[in-house]
């Protein structure tokens, strides 16, 4: 690989680093590109000057005056205060390994090993792996199904109670809200469910934490009754990658036992940078996060109109009846581009220098947050009105056929998908697989065509959307492989597949 010469900025002569990762950061972010993608500081512009300005100064440690997250007496005791009162929660806590960490802790804290866990079948990786380590099994539901945007929607009030009367060992129940397209399920009555039960509601609002900072979002979890959550500040706040937030909201968690497991599950040499920068975060979201929210919902509401009669179609609230929608998450379907997303988003990048959160097959998203301009929804729009008008410009770009539904002929999420997890889902209850003990377990690497019939020591995962196929545990099913061997086809990362095309089952007894 070519080096780049990069310019010392102390003794001004030019040298070969040999710094690959940093040259990659560099190189993009001068190339101009309009990031949707998550940190949400957007390059640095959603952060105050004052606050980046010799930042290397404050890579510190455990030193008189800078606190210690694992004992806050101080300066970080006091910022966690300011981001309880500012998110609405009883007690809130830093979390330096982004949600992952805190949902591993919020699982650990809220069940005990043999229990189980009511949560959505399209929950995250991060949930899954939570109940490993803590030793709990789940009580998945299968999730809802949108045949528009060949998205899974989420989980409804009565699913929830439907699954309470099945499952009465269950301590809590696991939401995801917003989803990563911004489906909102129904907070209210579902918290309500859960309490009537006597239940711990833990919502993963990995993508909501903006939520609080202005009344034209859906209501936040806390505010909707949630009695824990975990909230990825970096995804759609000023907060550097990593930072997440975890609120206690209610007397129904004990606060002792959620701090026993962070101190297990996070590092002991926590980055302050991070820390300062979700308190940061805070401080700037209460003082401007309205009127930059404000700003931020004027200028997509005036650019939406333009796609009116187009062959895009806008995720909403109208979408799926019964789910709220984010209105900064901006998901298009454009299947009927005669494209697929994962074309879109590379025509959108390489055309327009536009750069998306995600692609699947029908959809891209794009994750707008209080540090976008109207001048950056502007020139995203702009592009999407381009690209619909000339979807295909010539040679090199995405083969297609404009006006030509592209999903037909693509792998059917609607069918297959969701057939295949329920299948999961039935012989996860029948006690035919779950997730215990499968850590320990001794594994070999098998290619993916002869896994059929084999238990998975992984989570695969067709990625985007995110949502487990297969579980630890599970049975890979000849279906699944067609699946995963379509998905992967038409362009899609399928996480859990070794780049040798491989996946590690367990040995045979
Ligand atoms: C729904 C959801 N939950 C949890 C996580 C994990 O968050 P983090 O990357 O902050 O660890 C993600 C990450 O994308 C997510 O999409």
């Amino acid at each position: 690989m070519k080096k780049t010469g990069m310019k010392s900025e102390t003794n001004r002569t030019s040298f070969d680093w040999n710094t690959p990762v940093y040259n990659a950061l560099k190189s993009y972010s001068a190339s101009g590109t309009i990031p949707f993608h998550m940190p949400g500081h957007k390059l640095g512009s959603g952060i105050p000057g004052i606050f980046l300005s010799e930042i290397e100064k404050l890579d510190l440690t455990e030193i008189p005056g800078t606190d210690d997250l694992h004992r806050p007496e101080g300066v970080l005791k006091e910022a966690q205060e300011l981001a309880a009162s500012a998110f609405g929660a009883k007690t809130s806590r830093f979390v330096v390994n982004g949600s992952t960490g805190g949902l591993h802790a919020a699982i650990a804290a809220a069940c005990r090993p043999g229990q189980r866990l009511i949560t959505c079948r399209d929950c995250h990786g991060s949930v899954v792996n939570g109940m490993l380590m803590a030793g709990v099994s789940p009580y998945y539901i299968l999730p809802g199904y949108s045949d528009e945007f060949r998205i899974s929607t989420g989980i409804t009030p009565d699913d929830v109670e439907k699954a309470l009367a099945d499952a009465p060992d269950a301590p809590a129940v696991l939401i995801t809200r917003p989803s990563y397209y911004g489906l909102c399920c129904d907070i209210r009555k579902i918290a309500h469910i859960v309490h009537n039960h006597g239940r711990v509601l833990i919502v993963d609002e990995a993508h909501g934490p903006h939520f609080t900072f202005n009344k034209r979002l859906p209501a936040s979890a806390l505010e909707a009754g949630a009695d824990i959550c975990v909230q990825s500040a970096h995804k759609t706040l000023p907060a550097f990658t990593q930072g997440a937030y975890l609120h206690i909201g209610s007397d129904r968690v004990d606060p002792e036992r959620v701090d026993y497991f962070l101190n297990i599950y996070q590092t002991t040499s926590p980055s302050f940078i991070i820390m300062a920068f979700l308190d940061m975060a805070r401080e700037i979201m209460q003082k401007q996060g309205k009127e930059l929210l404000d700003r931020l919902l004027g200028s997509i509401q005036a650019n939406r109109g333009r796609l009116d009669g187009s062959a895009l179609r806008l995720l909403d609230g109208t979408a799926v009846p019964g789910f709220d929608h984010d209105p900064t998450r901006i998901t298009v379907n454009v299947s009927r581009l005669g494209m697929t997303g994962y074309e879109a988003e590379k025509l959108l990048r390489n055309r327009y220098s536009i750069q998306a959160e995600m692609s699947d097959l029908s959809n891209v998203v794009f994750i707008s947050t209080a540090a976008d301009s109207p001048g950056s929804i502007g020139r995203l729009f702009d592009a999407l009105i381009d690209l619909q008008r000339r979807p295909c410009a010539g040679a090199g770009e995405a083969c297609c056929a404009k006006g030509r539904d592209r999903t037909q002929g693509l792998p059917d999420l609607g069918q297959t998908y969701t057939a295949l997890l329920k299948r999961q889902i039935e012989s996860a209850r029948n006690g035919r697989s779950g997730c215990r003990d499968i850590m320990s377990a001794d594994a070999e690497r098998v290619k993916l065509e002869d896994a059929a019939g084999r238990i998975s020591k992984c989570v695969i995962s067709p990625y985007p959307p995110g949502t487990a196929l297969i579980c630890p545990g599970e049975v890979i099913t000849r279906e699944a492989v067609e699946f995963i061997t379509d998905v992967a086809g038409a362009g899609g990362k399928v996480h859990g597949i070794d780049k040798d095309g491989t996946v590690l089952v367990l040995c045979r007894k």
